[in-house]
């Protein structure tokens, strides 16, 4: 894989944008920011072998925004945890970037996650008792940054989706929809090579789901993100530039059941 360089570039069009210049990269032209390679992955309980991912490849472009779809237990979730580094496929190779995320060590995973992986969930997963700031600020503190540089960072991602007056309520003081826009503050605040979000609207109602999708999209076009989403909505799908379907451990362009059909 060639190196990348880092990268002074910065954030198009953002006016908060040079908060985060020191972590930006550049991936050069044509490179996948994610190259999954011949990737199985397979779950011993006990005796009995569950082979869920069989030597699918992928390739995701810098700035992408991408859409998996499939039946519930087609690998989604396991294939979306391979690429974000919190598990280890049972054979194949996950590069992203010029980090080979599939042969890192447990403690190298998850510094590495740390920089490069913001996540997104269904459920938000905010801690109820800190406010919207403090649960934003969570990822920083595990990095070597000043009190200043955090708030800058923690304000500029809480204004980044909308929420800046709501620094200081705690979740049940929020509705769902915000509740989500906190969970990509922080997963936005450390500036990170990729969003990934396992069913990010799953939780809501169809018009906070849309500004949810309108908020991703932005990140994408105006900041470049590259963001892989998981989803069993076709609405929510069809919001993507690009949608793959889980299929016998495989990913097609095409979903064999067309209740899964994006249309
Ligand atoms: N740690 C594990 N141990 C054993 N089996 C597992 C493990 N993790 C996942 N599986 C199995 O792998 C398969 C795929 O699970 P996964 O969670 O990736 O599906 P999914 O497509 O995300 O489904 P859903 O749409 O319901 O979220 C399932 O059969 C599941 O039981
Ligand atoms: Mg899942």
């Amino acid at each position: 894989m060639p190196k990348q360089k880092q990268s002074a570039a910065i954030y198009p069009g953002c006016s908060l944008r040079s908060i985060f210049v020191p972590t930006l990269r550049e991936n050069p032209v044509n490179q996948p920011i994610v190259n999954a390679i011949n990737v199985s992955r397979y779950f011993k309980r006990g005796s009995e072998r569950v082979d869920v991912l069989d030597d699918l490849s992928l390739q995701v472009p810098e700035g992408q925004f991408l859409a998996l779809m499939g039946p519930s237990g087609s690998g989604k979730t396991t294939l979306l945890n391979l690429i974000a580094g919190l598990d280890t496929p049972s054979s194949g190779e996950i590069w992203v970037g010029e980090s080979l995320v599939s042969k890192m060590s447990e403690s190298q995973l998850a510094r590495w996650r740390t920089e490069n992986v913001g996540f997104v969930f269904q459920f938000y997963h905010l801690l109820p008792v800190l406010s919207a700031y403090e649960n934003v600020e969570l990822p920083l503190l595990l990095l070597p940054l000043s009190s200043k540089k955090r708030r800058e960072q923690v304000m500029t991602a809480l204004d980044l989706v909308g929420l800046h007056d709501r620094s200081k309520h705690i979740p049940s003081q929020l509705s769902g929809g915000q509740q989500q826009r906190v969970g990509i503050a922080r997963a936005i605040v450390t500036d990170p090579t990729l969003i990934v979000a396992d069913e990010p609207t799953g939780d809501l109602d169809a018009k906070s789901a849309h500004e949810i999708l309108d908020l991703m999209c932005t990140l994408q076009r105006s900041l470049n993100k590259t963001i892989l989403m998981v989803t069993h909505d076709p609405r929510a799908a069809k919001r993507a530039d690009r949608i793959q379907y889980l299929d016998k451990g495989q990913l097609v362009d095409k979903p064999e059941d067309e209740l899964y059909e994006a249309g």
